[in-house]
């Protein structure tokens, strides 16, 4: 058995969504920004595009903006964000994906840009009456949290968070490359200045993603270039990226009740397999709830295994693909960043296991069979 269980980091691309991505590798190749037929047709593929990802998330097309991913998303929110509002003070929580977490450094080096981290408790729950706190404090902020977390599966509510931003008049960004196209989000109902998405995170193509910029929150552009994306984002498109991006994220909405059925009863078959079978097993953050986390991430805790690189290597060998979250340099783990903020048990082996519509319930115990034989070798 081939087992991929690593689609937090990325998803196959669907066989449909690749259709209609190769006639514009073939004969939809024109320039969008060329005059002739050839261009004005491949422009309006895009803009087709983009009307497509605004009606699912219940937004107006021109507050679509494409960018290479959700990381250049993220930047080109929060960088000229900070740098035009003036804004004095960010705040955010430690358990940020990178592309917030080493936005945010470059900020405080290059502009002195304050810094300030929510609590959160043990689990790595947000704590809101200290958001409210900070609020009150850092009247010249803005505030990023992520709905949902790529290591541990916690999700924020939005719509709690946002709320406090507006009591405060706060400008509100969250990072929601795990949640678009798994989640339904509608725009209309949460006041909230910006949000991202991915393609690869929901069976669409690698290097294409968005950035939703409410009306009411005009930025500059981030790439200095030509007019395309209304000015904001000079450089001639990536045309099937984006018509990828569209399609796939309509497939993932208009099939998202049953995928997520599916794959909840995954992760809870697989909890209740491991919670039988491995003495001792813990479910890192609130990986185990069916509500607050991520039904596509389980973060799993296993005692009795010393080396973490050891046991991912093992799985590896049995076609295994998970991971630990975490950046390795040098051969030295130098952990995850989320896991170290929040309380884990040092000595267990932690490894995230992260679910698609494509995996099964027999994948599920063949890994479990497995951590089992490597646990007991
Ligand atoms: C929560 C989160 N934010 C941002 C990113 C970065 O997205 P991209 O790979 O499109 O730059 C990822 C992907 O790993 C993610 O999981």
């Amino acid at each position: 058995m081939n087992v991929y269980f690593d689609n937090a980091a990325t998803t196959p691309i669907e066989k449909k969504v690749l259709d209609k991505m190769l006639p514009f590798m073939e004969d939809g190749f024109g320039n969008p920004s060329s005059i002739h037929k050839r261009g004005r047709e491949i422009k309006s593929a895009i803009e087709k595009s983009r009307t497509m990802v605004a009606e699912i998330l219940c937004c107006e097309p021109g507050e679509i903006f494409f960018t290479s991913g959700g990381t250049e998303a993220d930047n080109m929110f929060l960088i000229n964000t900070v740098l035009e509002k003036k804004i004095d003070t960010i705040i955010t929580s430690k358990i940020e994906h990178h592309a917030v977490l080493h936005c945010c450094d470059f900020l405080n080096k290059s502009y002195n840009t304050n810094i300030k981290h929510v609590k959160i408790d043990e689990k790595g729950k947000v704590d809101l009456e200290d958001l409210n706190a900070l609020l009150k404090k850092n009247k010249n902020s803005v505030v990023s949290l992520m709905h949902g977390n790529n290591e541990i599966g916690n999700i924020n509510d939005l719509k709690s968070i946002s709320k406090l931003c507006d009591q405060h008049n706060i400008v509100f960004h969250s990072d929601t490359v795990q949640t678009v196209g798994h989640y339904p989000i509608n725009l209309n109902d949460i006041n909230i200045h910006g949000i991202v998405g991915s393609a690869h995170k929901f069976h669409g193509p690698k290097g294409i993603g968005f950035l939703y910029l409410n009306n009411k929150h005009k930025i500059s552009p981030f790439i200095h270039g030509g007019a395309q994306e209304r000015n904001m984002r000079g450089g001639t498109e990536n045309v099937y990226g984006i018509v990828g991006l569209s399609e796939a994220l309509y497939l993932a909405s208009e099939n998202m009740k049953p995928h997520r059925d599916k794959i909840l009863s995954l992760k809870k078959h697989m909890i209740d397999s491991l919670k039988n079978k491995i003495k001792g097993v813990e479910f890192n953050g609130l990986s185990e709830s069916a509500d607050q986390s991520l039904y596509t991430v389980l973060n799993v805790s296993i005692p009795d295994i010393q080396d973490q690189q050891m046991f991912l290597f093992n799985l590896d060998i049995n076609n295994i693909a998970a991971s630990a979250g975490s950046a390795c340099t040098s051969g030295s783990d130098s952990g995850s960043h989320v896991l170290n903020e929040i309380s884990i048990k040092k000595n267990n082996v932690n490894v995230r296991f992260s679910f698609s519509k494509y995996n099964t319930i027999e994948e599920a115990d063949y890994v479990v069979d497995k951590i089992l034989e490597i646990k007991n070798f």
